[in-house]
């Protein structure tokens, strides 16, 4: 079967890593979360004091950076060289500086070729910001995913309190307008959705639903109606199906005879 890239672009708190990530459990698929990727440099950027506006220092330092991910029951574990910064790259001051680094364009081609590089052979389900639109343009299923500013911010507030951390739902829906004020605003790759992007707006669905109604929209294109209308798209014929003996139904020739109903008696 055809395997797809999956792009799944959305806004922060849209549900994304954990859609895209049931996604590709139920398909079988690579998950590759690459707002992880541009955390893990905001992190090396701060843990060396690289200053968050210097776009040459932070180019140099992504160019300077291995960062692996890995998908493993418990969540997404990521690595920067040798360090396992899985959960310090979710602290609230790494994501003020990922928004800030992120604005770079020598800092986004670095991710980008990565992106692609993991991406190319199909069988993946990536989400960020850019995915459809830039990493992956010819994505062969495109979602951008959404939520109104409040239910987004309600899943930040539930996440940041699962981790023990305090806030409020007011400051977090400040927090999660500017965040897309930012994301949708900057010169280099801003969070649009793509023309042939499937708008999914999950403010009253949950990620099971979310997931499923995406996994059946892969499947209408990966599915058999899907292959023959590509095939006569491209105007190839099916293969001769070879013909094979009529089979006789049981009730034809010498089986079964059917009883002439007769009068029913009182
Ligand atoms: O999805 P996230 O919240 O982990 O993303 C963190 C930041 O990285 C966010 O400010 C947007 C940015 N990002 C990006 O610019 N491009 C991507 N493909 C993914 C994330």
């Amino acid at each position: 079967m055809r395997r797809l890239i999956i792009a799944i672009d959305g806004p922060v708190g849209s549900g994304k890593s954990t859609v895209a990530r049931r996604v590709a459990e139920l398909l079988g698929y690579t998950y590759l979360d690459t707002g992880a990727m541009y955390r893990a440099l905001a992190w090396k950027a701060l843990a060396r004091g690289v200053p968050l506006d210097d776009a040459a220092q932070l180019e140099a330092l992504a160019a300077d950076t291995r960062i692996d991910l890995q998908a493993r029951p418990d969540g997404m574990h990521v690595r920067v060289d040798a360090a396992d910064v899985t959960r310090a790259i979710r602290a609230p001051e790494v994501s003020e500086a990922t928004s800030r680094i992120s604005v770079y364009p020598g800092v986004r081609r670095r991710m980008v070729a990565e992106q692609q590089r993991v991406g190319r052979r199909g069988g993946v389900v990536m989400e960020g910001r850019d995915i459809g639109t830039v990493v992956f343009p010819q994505a062969g299923l495109k979602i951008y995913l959404d939520a109104t500013v409040e239910v987004r911010a309600e899943r930040r507030l539930r996440e940041l309190e699962s981790r023990g951390e305090s806030t409020t739902l007011e400051e977090l829906i400040e927090d999660v307008r500017d965040r897309d004020r930012r994301d949708k605003s900057r010169e280099a790759s801003p969070l649009v959705r793509a023309p042939d992007a499937v708008l999914v707006d999950n403010s009253a669905m949950d990620v099971e639903e979310t997931a499923r109604l995406i996994v059946l929209l892969a499947r209408q294109i990966t599915g058999p109606k899907a292959r023959t209308a590509r095939r006569r798209a491209e105007g190839r014929k099916k293969p001769a199906r070879q013909s094979k003996p009529a089979r006789r139904r049981p009730s034809q020739g010498k089986g079964r005879k059917l009883k002439p109903r007769g009068r029913r008696r009182k």
